[in-house]
Parts: structure tokens; sequence; C-alpha cells
């Protein structure tokens, strides 16, 4: 199979419609779409992806029009956060209708929803007028695509085309959030941070990769990873210390790190900008992981606004 990347919808939308995978922008990442209501494209999803079976996909619209075909029993904090959310990097999981499909949510009797805010997507969701399911469009455990250039990378002959939206403006994955007993809970950190959450709902708990195991079953302690390993670090001069003799490549953002000296040196933009950061971040890890190096140094962010999604997927990625 030969995968054809372009800017045409209907080229997306026809493939989409005759049961393809096909890979489509958002602003998080890259994902890897097919139709929700075709068993085969949901399969092949799980198989081109090499992703565990029990681990459920985003379903992924237009509108929170959706909500009645897709979901039963809407808690009224729902739809305040969609309206102040959507379309934009915010996952909301909840109580499941019985038309969506076992294979697009692992079984479970949640759905996990959003409306992504590319425009490209959002006008092939528009013509399409049916949901698609989508992972990022990632190899399971590898870093997330944030162009289309990464996607071919990793699936150039396996999937029919790649819909091409340019860079992903956010670049880290959406912010996913669920209720328990009706209270709002978020279990992946994303570009919508839970004190934003909390000015619209008034209460959030946020529950990290390793105490929300059952809740999220796709919350896997590593993710995100180079091939090459990475060591995550407050202090990268005394990390490259104690890697002397190795050949590194470091990736951080402090002054510490600007005045560095080191052959291998990527400087993401300094604290105050996070977004910039969070948009550049896997872009540099694709990259720092391209120039074969023994090992990746990375600086740890502030806990604050982004920083938090930041470093959560800088310590999974340096899971081993
Ligand atoms: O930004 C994003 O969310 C991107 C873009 C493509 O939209 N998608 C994405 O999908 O990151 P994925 O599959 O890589 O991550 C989705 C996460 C998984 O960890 C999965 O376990 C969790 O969402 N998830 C999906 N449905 C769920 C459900 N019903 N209950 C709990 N967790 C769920
Ligand atoms: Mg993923």
């Amino acid at each position: 199979m030969t995968t054809q990347i372009t800017k045409d919808i209907n080229i997306a939308a026809t493939a989409l419609q005759s049961g393809k995978v096909v890979a489509i922008p958002t602003e998080t990442v890259y994902g890897l779409a097919g139709i929700i209501y075709n068993q085969e494209a949901i399969k092949d999803i799980y198989r081109i992806k090499e992703r565990p079976l029990e681990n459920p996909l985003i379903v992924h619209t237009h509108s929170a029009e959706i909500f009645p075909e897709i979901a039963v029993d809407i808690p009224e904090a729902a739809y305040k956060l969609a309206e102040a959310f959507w379309p934009g990097p915010l996952t909301i999981l909840l109580k499941k209708n019985t038309v969506i499909p076992d294979n697009v949510t692992s079984g479970l009797d949640t759905v996990a929803v959003r409306v992504p805010s590319h425009p490209v997507t959002i006008s092939l969701l528009r013509e399409l007028k049916q949901p698609v399911a989508a992972p990022s469009a990632n190899p399971f455990g590898r870093i997330s695509p944030t162009s289309a250039r990464h996607v071919l990378d990793y699936f150039d002959g396996r999937i029919s085309c790649i819909l091409d939206g340019g860079a992903c403006s956010i670049g880290i994955e959406s912010t996913i959030l669920g209720f328990e007993e009706g209270f709002p809970v978020v279990y992946r950190q994303g570009a919508v941070t839970a004190a934003q959450i909390k000015d619209v709902t008034g209460n959030v708990t946020v529950k990290t990769a390793s105490t929300n195991t059952p809740k999220a079953p796709g919350m896997y302690p590593r993710h995100y990873s180079p091939r090459t390993p990475l060591v995550v670090t407050d202090d990268i001069q005394k990390a490259l210390a104690g890697f002397r003799g190795l050949n590194t490549v470091i990736i951080g953002y402090s002054k510490m790190c600007r005045d560095l000296i080191a052959e291998k040196k990527i400087v993401l933009p300094e604290s105050g900008n996070f977004e910039e950061a969070a948009a550049k971040l896997y872009g540099t890890l694709h990259y720092a992981d391209s120039i074969n190096t023994d090992i990746i140094i990375a600086e740890k962010f502030p806990e604050k606004g982004l920083g938090s999604a930041i470093n959560d997927r800088l310590i999974r990625a340096s899971k081993k």
C-alpha cells in the first residue's frame, strides 16, 4: 500500500467512508482515525498501532450536539465543560450509549469524547457526519506524532492516507476528565489545566498515572518513549557529570541549560512560555532520538500550568 499525504479533505473522507484507517491532524497530536461504526476499521487501528485491546479509543466529533447520540446520564458539568473548552484539548468520559460499539471502548461502560479544534479535522468531521475513533498516531508506547512527517516515518505503507494539517499547535495529548460520583476527576493532564476546569465546575481532583489504573486503562506508567534511554533531572549539570564518557544530548529550558557547554543541546523556550515548549516537546524528542546518542538528558519543568503535563510526559518517557 502506498501512503498518500494529502491536504484534501475529500480524499480522507472517501477513504474513511470505505472503511480505511486515515491519519488526521488535531491541535494536540495526530490521530489514527476510523469511523466508529466500522468494526474492521477499529480492528485495524489496534492492529496497525499494536495497541493492547483493553486500551479504549477516544471518539472525535464536530460538536457537543452529539452527546445524546453517544452518551447517557450526562452530568450538567459535562455540558458546561464542553461549552467552555470545545473545540479544544479536553476529552470527557461519559456513560456510554449502547450504540457505541464495544470495541471502541474496550468493553467499558464509559466512552471518551472530544471535539478537536483543528479546522481541517472539524471540516472533515462535518462532512463525514459520523464520529471517528482516533488514538494518537504512533506505535504503542512510542512518542506521539506532531507532524504528518512523524506519522509517515511510523506508518509508511501501512495506512492509506495522512491528512496533512501542518504542525500541531499544542503538541501534547488532550486533558482527560471523567466523573466519580458526579465529581470531576482529571486522569491525564494536558493543555486544559485542573485550575481552568475548577473555574468552570467549582471542584476537581487530579489522579496521576500511578493511582488511577483501573479507571483509565491506557494510563500506562511507561509511554511516549524514545528508543534512546531518557533521564529526567532537576539538575542537568550534575546529571551530565554522572554520564561523562557517554554520548549525550541535553533537552532543557532554564538558564543553567542555556549556559551549559555541551556538544549536543536543544534549548526549549524559557519558563514563562510553556505553551511553546509543549508544542516543541515531541518534535524535539523525535529529533533527539534520531541523532544516535547513548542517552537523552531532559530537564524537569516547574510544576505549574503546562509544566505538570510536560513533566508527566517526560517522566513516562523515561520509564524502562
Ligand atoms: O489529544 C488526544 O487526546 C489525542 C488526539 C488524537 O485526539 N488522542 C489520544 O488518544 O491521545 P490515545 O488513544 O493515545 O489516548 C487516549 C487515552 C488512552 O490512555 C485511553 O486509555 C484513554 O484515553 N481512554 C479512552 N477511553 C477511555 C475510557 N472510556 N475510560 C478511561 N480511559 C479512556
Ligand atoms: Mg497515545
